[in-house]
């Protein structure tokens, strides 16, 4: 039995508001959704904050890697500007904002480990001390690294953790073990129904992303999936996203 609500508003649901925004967490909050995926990177002087581009170009009026600026140089740029001029001015949110804001929202967080190259561990192992110190609520960690997994794993060992992937490897059940994950997390792009059956066989929690069509969301829901990532969660009345999964 999954645990898992149905509609998870994915990067706090980017196409409403900016991704990764506190915007999005409040607009998502506001339509009755009860689930969000947002990505976590460091910056220089190790700071978690909400970001899915190893550069500030695409989501943000700077430029530079996250990586090798600090925090204090990140939030002089704006962030919610670039998405639309109703969302001036607004810095990228830490991850201790966006989690006192699911807190106060009441919103389940999937915490996406998203490790600039070369720092999967260190990434991994904040997000774990960082949910261990500000968090006592549920929620999903998963993350493309196996190292960011397993860093946040040590940490934090008994968190949900979930394996995100883009295409389902022919080794899930073993990467599934070596993680101590609960959950497969995948791209709707690539499942095929054989997959989602073998899923289902087994009893594993599925969901999958980005799903920005309802069409294609109740496709997927009849192959069995708990949950769908979506830009949209504006496309779902409020008692079709809370119900939970499978
Ligand atoms: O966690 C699901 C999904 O967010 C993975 O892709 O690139 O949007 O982080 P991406
Ligand atoms: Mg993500």
């Amino acid at each position: 039995m999954s645990t898992y609500p149905r509609i998870i508003a994915h990067r706090c649901g980017g196409a409403l508001a900016p991704e990764n925004s506190l915007a999005g967490l409040a607009i998502a909050a506001r339509l009755g959704c009860r689930a969000v995926e947002f990505d976590v990177m460091l910056t220089a002087d190790g700071v978690p904050i909400l970001m899915h581009d190893e550069t500030l170009r695409r989501t943000t009026t700077g430029h530079g890697r996250v990586a090798a600026m600090t925090l204090a140089e990140i939030r002089r740029f704006d962030a919610g500007g670039p998405h639309h001029a109703a969302f001036a001015v607004a810095p990228a949110p830490t991850f201790s904002e966006a989690l006192a804001a699911c807190q106060r929202l009441g919103l389940w967080p999937n915490i996406e480990i998203k490790p600039a190259a070369g720092h999967d561990e260190a990434t991994g192992e904040t997000v774990g001390r960082w949910l261990a110190e500000h968090w006592n609520g549920t929620g999903v960690i998963s993350s493309f690294s196996e190292k960011s997994a397993l860093a946040a794993r040590r940490v934090l060992p008994q968190f949900p953790q979930a394996l995100l992937v883009e295409r389902l490897p022919a080794d899930w059940r073993t990467q599934l073990d070596r993680r101590g994950a609960s959950a497969v997390h995948l791209a709707a792009d690539h499942l095929t129904p054989l997959q989602a059956a073998a899923l289902n066989d087994v009893g594993v929690t599925w969901a999958a992303y980005t799903v920005n069509d309802r069409v294609a969301g109740e496709r997927l829901f009849a192959l069995g999936a708990a949950a769908l990532f979506t830009d949209r969660p504006d496309l779902w009345l409020p008692d079709e996203m809370q119900a939970a999964g499978a």
